[in-house]
């Protein structure tokens, strides 16, 4: 019964929503952008709701052109197909385009400390600030010992264990931000309470942002429900989350804090800062809110390239061969890659480039939304619209990139095989404007990193025993990647081998 009142109680909700965003509508100066025809009722639900939605945007993109615009149950959302009209909306006129659309399950389970998803602010300016401070280049290039430690350690377990590469991926990941945010040597999994809470916390966090699982996302006004309610089971979840959040801002903060060592980690960086009096307009609990985020906004994105690399070379072993040729002939066969070798690897580090726009790990980056009515070319966008930059469309214009299905790292070489990719802002994948990726130089050095030592070393192929595996029996390679905000790979086998017994020796000599 309570449920039936509920639903009625939001069906009204709705209905006036709609008819007050109507009412806007007749008001607007302009007309939206091109709108594909949609239900009377529902509007472009279904478009919204598609499976395969990075081909279906794209199918849009073709017959609408640089923007298009969909609206169900009273939300706009607009979509940029060009890098032009990304520039143009994320950057040049970034002082509207740079909010979030808020998820009121984010906000219960206490992930609201999370800057990714903070409204645009004095409050998300802050966070970001002092992320940026301890996340630019050169603080970063303080860890690189800690990424190339770390990334040996992920070497030696594929050659122990080739099977499990794909979760051997999480623990690199976790173990690199433990590191280098509180100094803390991760124990072995399912053994470190402070890395298994932080997992816990980040997979709940994922599932509050995705699509259709909570109802109070699309009505906050159910989060002032008491959970005994029918229907509000999700208060519970939400709660117990909420603990966990907190023990993971408090607790491995204080405790880096209060050890001494004379590795650089960011906890004792940012405190060195405070201390030094670099930070006036700062609450307490800022730092130790952005540590406790730096594993949720690392670990999904990175796995999906990393992900997509396996998959990219397991398909083309030419291009890994050649990559390989290239390191021999640069670095040799007696150690590893590291980053000081990078201008002098142009295939590695276009190879490293048409990872990123072969599969764009958040193919239409995090949603912004708007905070002004505007217009762009002659089309209106209303205040509170939610804006997705296609950079899964802007990666396959042909235009830029001819026969863009095809993985060809070339297409980022001059003919004289030199590298004209650009910088990493120019990564697509990073996001736009003033939200672009705060962590893309940490990511930029480890996942450059991880690939070179894996290229010099391993080789990755098909399996070997003959057995048909999911990514065999998919129509198109593509097909690997599932439709959601991040796009992972479903599960797949590799053959992982070492190069040659060189290789084994440099694995097992720098990391034991
Ligand atoms: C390959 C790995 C990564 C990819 C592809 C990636 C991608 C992204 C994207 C697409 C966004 C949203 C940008 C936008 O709104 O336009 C983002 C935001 C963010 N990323 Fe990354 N990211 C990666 C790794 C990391 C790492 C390692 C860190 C931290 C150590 C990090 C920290 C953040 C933060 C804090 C934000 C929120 C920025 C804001 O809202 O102001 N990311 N990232």
């Amino acid at each position: 019964m309570e449920v039936i009142l509920l639903i009625a109680i939001l069906a009204c909700f709705l209905i006036c929503v709609s008819s007050f965003r109507t009412r806007r509508k007749r008001l607007s100066p302009a007309p939206y952008p091109p709108t594909p025809p949609g239900h009377f009722l529902l509007g472009n639900l279904r478009d919204i709701q598609h499976k395969t939605l990075r081909y279906h945007y794209d199918e849009l993109a073709k017959t609408y052109g640089e923007i298009f615009h969909i609206s169900a149950l009273g939300q706009h959302i607009i979509v940029l197909n060009t890098e032009e009209a990304a520039y143009e909306l994320f950057t040049r006129r970034s002082a509207i385009y740079s909010d979030r659309p808020q998820f009121a399950m984010v906000d219960l389970m206490g992930w609201d400390i999370n800057f990714g998803f903070m409204k645009y602010g004095e409050r998300w300016r802050a966070h970001r600030r002092l992320f940026q401070q301890v996340m630019n280049p050169q603080t970063v290039s303080k860890f690189r010992h800690v990424q190339a430690e770390k990334i040996q350690e992920y070497l030696r377990r594929l050659l122990d264990d080739p099977e499990n590469f794909s979760e051997h991926v999480e623990r690199l990941l976790g173990s690199l931000v433990m590191k280098i945010v509180y100094n803390h040597e991760m124990g072995e999994h399912g053994k470190d309470a402070q890395f298994d809470a932080t997992l816990v916390a980040t997979q709940n966090l994922s599932s509050a942002i995705l699509p259709g699982t909570w109802l109070v996302n699309s009505f906050p006004i159910l989060g002032n429900l008491p959970g005994w309610l029918p229907g509000c089971q999700f208060q519970a979840f939400a709660k117990r989350t909420r603990e966990i959040v907190d023990s993971i801002i408090e607790d491995p903060y204080e405790k880096a804090k209060n050890t001494i060592s004379s590795d650089p980690c960011l906890v004792m960086i940012l405190e060195n800062s405070i201390a030094a009096g670099g930070h006036k307009n700062i609450k307490e609990s800022y730092p130790k809110e952005i540590c406790a985020v730096a594993f949720t906004v690392t670990s999904e994105t990175s796995s999906t390239v990393i992900e997509a690399f396996y998959v990219a070379m397991r398909q083309n072993p030419d291009i890994q061969d050649k990559a390989y040729r290239e390191i021999m002939s640069v670095v040799g066969s007696e150690r590893l890659p590291g980053l000081s070798d990078r201008a002098a690897l142009p295939y590695v580090e276009a190879l490293y480039r048409e990872v990123f726009r072969w599969m764009p790990p958040v193919p239409f980056s995090l949603p912004h939304s708007s905070t002004a009515d505007d217009i762009y070319k002659g089309y209106f966008i209303p205040k509170g619209s939610i804006i997705l930059g296609n950079g899964w469309t802007m990666m396959n214009n042909e235009e830029k990139y001819t026969k863009p299905r095809q993985f060809m790292p070339e297409r980022f070489l001059t003919s004289e095989g030199r590298y004209n990719g650009g910088d990493i802002d120019s990564i697509i994948g990073f996001g736009f404007g003033r939200r672009i990726c705060a962590g893309r130089h940490f990511a930029d050095t480890t996942i450059w990193l991880l690939f070179a030592c894996i290229l010099a070393t391993l080789r990755i192929a098909k399996p070997e025993d003959g057995v048909l595996d999911e990514l065999d029996k998919l129509d198109s390679i593509d097909d690997a990647f599932v439709h959601a905000l991040v796009a992972h790979s479903i599960a797949f086998r590799c053959s992982i081998k070492p190069r040659s017994l060189d290789s084994v020796e440099v694995i097992r000599q720098i990391s034991e």
